[in-house]
């Protein structure tokens, strides 16, 4: 899912200026102001008039809490000031941004309110280009976007897909989510945390197939491990996750992410990223046993028994821990007795930086649900209690953690 939403509290208080120009991506806009406004943004919106085609100002008025505006003039003679609405954003997003609106920007063109506000603009702006993919393609429009990134405008990229001309290409405006994920990153006060650094991160659990409909796993849904690789993303690293199968997440942009199955098939991705790695966060729920052979058939019921011999799995954290020269390496604990004991020998035999301990007797903390609470310990013995919140706070701190301790 590229570009997805992650929640960062950042756009909380910001005010948020949208300006819509003429574009069937236009539909989108409210839902994107939906969004804005449940991060606790507030949004004003400014409209082409020919974008009130597209979709309705009482609709963006609705979701947004306030007036939209089209014109320089209200019906009653108010003046629509342009510079009062600049000096009032934060960021100014663009979106959908029309071939045509581009060209007017890129020169100077000023014949509309949104124009007159971009002009007038002092604060970043955003725009989201939304055409079909051969005017999308032209050099004029490669032009015009190149003239905007060089006055310092960002550009939310546009995405490939199908077109509402039902041409496939480039060209579709970005996603909400996407768009909101970009803007919450730009205003990120960790952005550039970890700028520069390479991390290797695991989640989710592996499957040890058995026979070829059934296998061997556990009841991880990977969401810690890809909270980590999502808010390392938004800190500035470059990220490696390997992803054991799970449902469908969200993952930022840019991550890379290598899908595999299993415990073997985990090890041989993960060694061979751990030497260009800076950091590597274990966070899977590896399959300690797997099945001594598997099946080539289905296996059949014959017996009332049946007896299955499991072989030890390559441990990762281990392997890594044994051949490990300047990178930092972290691994998770899940522990359901006598915690602190058993996370502190994993981090020793192990050769580890510091262990993440989880206890499944914490209410909110462990597989499936949306919360952790976990306790960081680092090699020295030093420890760190994160207390029950998200686990994309919970990644935040835990990333922060290492930056401080080890950085
Ligand atoms: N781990 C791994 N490879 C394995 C088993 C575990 O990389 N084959 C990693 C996990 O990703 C985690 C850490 O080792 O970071 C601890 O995992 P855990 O299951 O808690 O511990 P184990 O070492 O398997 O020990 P035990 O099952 O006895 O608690």
């Amino acid at each position: 899912m590229k570009g997805a939403a992650v929640n960062i509290p950042s756009l909380r208080g910001k005010n948020i200026l949208i300006g819509v120009t003429a574009g069937i991506a236009a539909y989108k806009i409210p839902h994107l102001v939906r969004l804005l406004v449940k991060e606790q943004a507030s949004v004003k919106v400014i409209m082409t008039p020919d974008a009130e085609a597209f979709v309705t100002p009482l609709t963006l008025s609705v979701l947004s809490k306030h007036p939209v505006y089209t014109t320089f003039e209200s019906e009653d003679h108010q003046w629509h000031s342009h510079v009062a609405l600049a000096q009032w954003a934060d960021v100014f997003v663009i979106a959908p941004a029309t071939a045509n609106t581009l060209s007017k920007m890129a020169h100077g063109g000023c014949d509309n309110l949104l124009l007159a506000t971009y002009l007038s603009a002092k604060c970043p702006v955003f725009f989201a280009p939304a055409m079909d993919l051969d005017m999308y393609a032209h050099p004029s429009t490669r032009a015009n976007i190149a003239q905007l990134e060089s006055y310092g405008n960002h550009l939310i990229p546009s995405d490939y897909g199908e077109l509402a001309s039902g041409l496939v290409g480039e060209g579709r405006m970005a996603e909400p989510e996407a768009i909101v994920a970009q803007l919450a990153s730009y205003f990120f006060p960790k952005k550039a945390l970890l700028e520069g650094k390479k991390l290797l991160i695991t989640a989710g659990p592996t499957y040890e197939m058995l026979d070829p409909v059934r296998f061997i796993g556990n009841f991880s849904s990977g969401k810690m491990g890809v909270a980590l690789a999502n808010m390392a993303a938004l800190m500035g690293a470059e990220v490696t996750l390997v992803l054991g199968p799970t449902a469908p997440h969200a993952i930022v942009q840019g991550v890379k992410v290598h899908s595999v199955v299993s415990a073997q098939q985990m090890y041989e991705a993960t060694t061979e990223a751990f030497a260009h790695t800076d950091i590597a966060i274990l966070a899977a729920a590896v399959a300690d046993y797997k099945p001594q052979v598997q099946a080539p058939q289905k296996i059949k019921k014959k017996t009332d028994s049946l007896t299955l011999e499991l072989a030890k799995t390559q441990d990762i954290l281990a392997s890594l821990g044994a051949q490990k020269q300047q990178q930092l390496l972290i691994g998770f604990a899940l522990e359901t007795e006598n915690e602190l004991e058993h996370a502190k020998g994993k981090l020793t035999r192990k050769h580890l930086d510091a262990i993440v301990l989880n206890s499944l007797n914490d209410p909110g903390a462990g597989f499936s649900v949306d919360t952790n609470q976990v306790t960081f310990i680092t090699r020295g013995g030093r420890q760190e209690a994160i207390a029950l919140k998200s686990k994309r706070e919970i990644a935040e701190d835990i990333l922060t953690l290492i930056h401080d301790k080890f950085l």
